[in-house]
Parts: C-alpha cells; sequence; structure tokens
C-alpha cells in the first residue's frame, strides 16, 4: 500500500500532525512524559481510554498496580466496543509491556482498524522532575521512572516488527505545541453524487470501451470523451493486461481523469502495472510483462508515466454518493468500508483467495454475504452470465469482455445497464472458482 494513503504526518514544519480517521492512537511513553497533558489538549475526553483512570474506577486509587488487570479489562472492552461503533481511540497507557501492545494490536486488527503508535518523547530527567513534583495522582518514583526508561528503549527499537501501521516520535517542543487534526480519509468522497457511468474491467479493450462510452452518450473530442449532460465515468480498475491496445486504454483513461471526466480506482493488474515501474523483479504477472516488456522505448517511459500517474495515489475503493455507493475493483466487505489499512486495500484490489477442503484454491465470494447498505459495485471476477445481476446490494460489472464476453456500464443513480459485445476473444479464461 503508497504508505502516504493513510498515514499521519507531522506537516507544516511540525506544526500540525494531521491524522487520517478512523484510527486507534496508542500513546506510549514513561510515566511524566506528557501522555495524559497531551491527550487532554488534543482530543474529547470520550476518545481517551486511561489505564489510570480506569484503576481509580475500580479501586479509588489510580496508582494501585494490583488493580491493573482489571482496569485493562476494562480498557480492552471498551476498545473493542468503540471500534465495533467505528470510533477513533486514544488509548493512554504507557504502553511499555510487550503483552499491553500486543493485545492491543489483536483486538485493533480483529476490527482491521489502522493502528498508530506515538511515542512520547521525554528526558529521564524531566520524567522525574515532573514525577517527583506530583500530588494526585502521586508520584509513582524515581526507580520506576528508570524503569520504565529502560522497557521505553526497547519499544523504540522494537515496536516496528510489532504489527503498528505507523510509529511517530514527538519530542516535547511538538507535544506543546502541536495541532492536531483528525481528517477524512481521501477516498471519503461523500459530495460526489452523479450521475455516474461505471465501467467493468477494460482490460485492454479500447475499442469496445470506445464503441462503450459513445453508446453511453459521450463525445469524443482530442482523445478525451465528455459527456454532453456532465455525467463522469467510474473506471473500475484492471483497465489493462491481457487484451489487445492497453496503451490506448491508459492514454484515454488518464486523459478523463485528469480533465475531470472521470473517477479512477485500481485493479491487482493495475497495481501490478505500477509495481513492475518500481521494481521489475518483484512482479511475476505474465500479463504485465508481457505487454510492457515488448515496449519500444518511448512507448515504455509513457506508460510508466500514465501509470504513475493513475496509481500511485488512487485510494483503493471510493465512497461516493453521501455514503450511499462503494466502487472497489474486486469488492469489499461491510465492516472495512470508511476505513483504510494494509488489509483492506489488498481485499479491495485482488479479494480473498481460501482453500477449498480438497486443498483447491478458491476466491471469497463476499457478496454472498453482504448485508450493508451502501450499494457495492464491484468487478474482478468474471462472471459467466453475459448480463450483470444485482446480488445482496452488489452488483458485479465484469462480463469477461477480454474473454469473448460483454464490457458492461452501469447508469447511476438510473441503475441500468449497458453493453457492448466484445469484438474477439482476446484471452482464454482461466479455470477458478467465482
Ligand atoms: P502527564 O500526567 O501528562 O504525564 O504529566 P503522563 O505521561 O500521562 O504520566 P503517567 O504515565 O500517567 O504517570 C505529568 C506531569 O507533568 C506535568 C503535568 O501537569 C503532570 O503534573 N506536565 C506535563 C507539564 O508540566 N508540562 C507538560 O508539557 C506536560
Ligand atoms: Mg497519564
Amino acid at each position: 500500500m503508497e504508505r502516504s494513503l493513510n498515514q499521519a504526518q507531522l506537516s507544516d514544519n511540525h506544526t500540525r500532525l494531521v491524522i487520517p480517521r478512523p484510527t486507534v492512537i496508542t500513546l506510549c511513553g514513561p510515566s511524566g512524559s506528557g501522555k495524559s497533558t497531551f491527550a487532554a489538549r488534543n482530543f474529547p475526553a470520550n476518545w481517551v481510554l486511561s489505564s489510570d483512570k480506569f484503576r481509580g474506577l475500580v479501586c479509588d486509587d489510580e496508582r494501585n498496580q494490583d488493580s491493573s488487570k482489571d482496569a485493562f479489562d476494562l480498557l480492552y472492552w471498551i476498545l473493542d466496543a468503540r471500534l465495533r461503533y467505528g470510533r477513533t481511540t486514544i488509548v493512554d497507557s504507557t504502553a511499555l509491556t510487550v503483552q499491553v501492545r500486543r493485545e492491543l494490536l489483536q483486538i485493533v486488527h480483529r476490527h482491521d482498524f489502522a493502528i498508530l503508535l506515538l511515542l512520547i518523547d521525554a528526558p529521564e530527567k524531566l520524567c522525574r522532575e515532573r514525577d517527583a513534583a506530583r500530588i494526585d495522582p502521586p508520584p509513582v518514583g524515581a526507580k520506576v521512572v528508570e524503569k520504565q526508561f529502560k522497557l521505553y528503549q526497547e519499544v523504540e527499537n522494537n515496536a516496528q516488527k510489532e504489527g503498528f501501521d505507523q510509529i511517530i516520535k514527538l519530542n516535547q517542543h511538538e507535544i506543546t505545541n502541536l495541532q492536531v487534526e483528525i481528517v477524512p480519509l481521501s477516498l471519503e468522497k461523500p459530495e460526489q453524487c452523479g450521475p455516474f457511468d461505471l465501467i467493468g474491467d477494460i482490460h485492454g479493450c479500447y475499442d469496445e470501451l470506445c464503441e462503450l462510452l459513445k453508446k453511453l452518450g459521450y463525445q469524443e473530442e482530442n482523445g478525451i470523451y465528455r459527456h454532453p449532460l456532465g455525467r463522469r465515468t467510474v473506471f473500475l480498475g484492471d483497465i489493462v493486461n491481457r487484451g489487445p491496445k492497453n496503451l490506448e486504454v491508459l492514454r484515454l483513461v488518464n486523459a478523463m481523469v485528469k480533465t475531470d471526466n472521470a473517477l479512477f480506482i485500481p485493479g491487482n493488474h493495475c497495481y501490478a502495472n505500477y509495481r513492475y515501474f518500481q521494481r521489475p523483479e518483484s512482479v511475476d504477472s505474465n500479463s504485465t510483462r508481457n505487454w510492457i516488456e515488448r515496449l519500444g522505448t518511448k512507448e515504455y517511459l509513457e506508460v510508466g508515466e500514465l501509470i504513475n500517474a493513475l496509481v500511485k495515489n488512487a485510494p483503493p475503493y471510493l465512497l461516493l454518493n453521501q455514503n450511499k455507493l462503494v466502487v472497489a475493483h474486486a469488492g469489499i466487505e461491510e465492516h472495512m468500508i470508511g476505513k483504510l489499512t494494509p488489509r483492506i486495500f489488498n481485499f479491495c484490489l485482488n479479494g480473498e483467495i481460501l482453500i477449498t477442503p480438497d486443498g483447491n484454491k478458491q476466491r471469497k465470494n463476499w457478496a454472498e454475504n453482504y448485508r450493508g447498505k451502501p450499494l457495492v459495485v464491484y468487478g474482478h471476477t468474471p462472471t459467466t452470465k453475459l448480463f450483470p445481476e444485482f446480488r445482496n446490494n452488489t452488483v458485479n460489472l465484469d462480463q469477461g469482455c477480454v474473454y469473448g464476453g460483454r464490457l458492461s456500464a452501469m447508469r447511476y443513480p438510473e441503475m441500468e445497464f449497458i453493453q457492448v459485445n466484445v469484438h474477439a476473444a482476446y484471452a482464454e479464461r482461466k479455470k477458478r472458482g467465482a
């Protein structure tokens, strides 16, 4: 996953910390480093789960370490509940033991939430001074602070491997002065209400795409297709590979996206093309190599630029029309909608492969179990039937055009299907469970 897609960023000369939501923010630092002060200054009280406060709630003594098990059980329980409601949550504890971090990570991953570790950095001397000056809660003592510092060094060295999506270290100046901003994910576009023409997997079938756009009422001028009524196309990924005219499709889609006549989400094949230009040795997809490695130098460079422009910062799915419409190449499960993690990114591009009891690979049929409110429009798995069908508020627009089927579009909000027949079967259908 492109690291910038869902990452918190220190910006404007480290005066702002911009964090996409929803997320879990785990504060980590020794006693007296300023975790609770930072949390109180930057987040609504309901968002902050403080282990000290839970100790206070169970035994009226925030420093009573004997109550830690009960305090953390409560903290985990409420975290789990908040994540079920999709709520951004701050965990305010020292987070200095592997067990606590592991438990937090387990809960967070169970809910497919992103998790950021914020290291609240402070010199040991400052922590000791602050601790000694405390009245309520009372000091933990210099020995405890010293021990916590040793653990803190270990976290700095090991946290990267533990499974946090991102780790940011804040120094004392930043902790005191930063403005924290919680922002929506860039894939949320509730204001984009259409009308749209959603188009399924094109796979280089350029002639059929032009025919379909004309059938939908688009008019071509200098390689750009525009709709006279201002409708916009949404390309559902896999615009390239397997078919005859990948470069032409790339040019067309790019021109439409650039001029705001279209939206685009990548599919696994688009992403394989993109990775090829980053690290060719990491791509074993023949359908990518077959056409890219045959290009002349000029075209090779052009394809690299077009793919980069389209795919690099493209979100893996889009949430449109007041959250009533989701587009994702391979689909999406209900609980993933409105979130973004590497696992969700991967699911939206590739789906999930299951191993059947007899050892065969099969694509998970997520649509079978989908019960969500937003309509999900997707592609990826070519249907054997030539006409798209609604199933549980989802619809698959991949009618296997490149394999001799049809290229499909759906008008939204009208829910009308418009199709063209492919001119020839350009590739052989793989035998895999749909
Ligand atoms: P905190 O109570 O914020 O520290 O500050 P903490 O990291 O959460 O500590 P534990 O783990 O719960 O024990 C500790 C003391 O330092 C002062 C606070 O007012 C508090 O008395 N403090 C904190 C400052 O004076 N300046 C700061 O910038 C931060
Ligand atoms: Mg505290």
